[in-house]
């Protein structure tokens, strides 16, 4: 299988990289191929411009674009890992997918009706927060994911799993071991 994982996290030493390591290590393991997409180490350029829209209505993408394209068609299953920055995703890794999920490449309409075309690949997704999960309310799952949840079934992924990680900050090493362990199992039903 190849896996690639997509990451966004300004800072080496967080636990996000931790866990990005984590289900590398696990991948590796059972002998996937793995390739990482870490956007902030890339300097990625999540704004999507004039140009770019432009180009796109025209069928065309720019080569960093085509280059991000290419990896995702590489990839059996994609694994998205990020914090959660007001209830979604941090910008940088928002702008990938609106620069990299074009009209045409994930998705088409086909005589009006919607064709999602990343239907073949399967999802992990993989948030951490700050909150506690009771302050999330009910459905904290779901609301802590639902706008990476929404793109991806918008363009036809249907094989998704999940895992919010809450009060990351807050808890103990004993509690972030634990769930880099939980991480790890959960990455070998992917
Ligand atoms: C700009 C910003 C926005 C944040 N928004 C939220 C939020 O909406 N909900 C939440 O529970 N935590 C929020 N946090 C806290 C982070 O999610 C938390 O610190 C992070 O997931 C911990 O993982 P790390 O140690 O790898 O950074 C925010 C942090 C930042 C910097």
């Amino acid at each position: 299988m190849k896996s690639l994982i997509v990451f966004a996290h300004p800072n080496p030493n967080s636990f996000n990289y931790a866990l990005v390591a984590a289900v590398e290590k696990k991948l590796r393991a059972r002998g996937d191929e793995v390739r990482k997409r870490d956007l902030y180490s890339a300097d990625f350029n999540p704004v999507l411009d004039s140009q770019q829209l432009a180009e796109v209505q025209q069928g065309r993408v720019p080569s960093d674009v085509a280059e991000e394209q290419h990896e995702v068609v590489w990839a059996d299953n994609l694994i998205f890992i990020y914090p959660l920055w007001w209830f979604d995703r941090p910008a940088l890794l928002k702008g990938w997918f609106d620069r990299v999920f074009t009209n045409g490449f994930a998705f088409a309409y086909e005589a009006g009706q919607l064709q999602g075309r990343l239907g073949s690949k399967r999802v992990m997704i993989v948030i951490t927060t700050g909150g506690s999960e009771a302050d999330f309310g009910a459905d904290a799952d779901q609301l802590c994911s639902s706008g990476t949840r929404a793109t991806l079934s918008f363009c036809g992924v249907d094989q998704i799993i999940q895992k919010v990680f809450y009060a990351v900050p807050a808890v103990d090493d004993a509690a972030r071991q634990a769930m880099l362990l939980e991480l790890e199992n959960l990455t070998e039903t992917l």
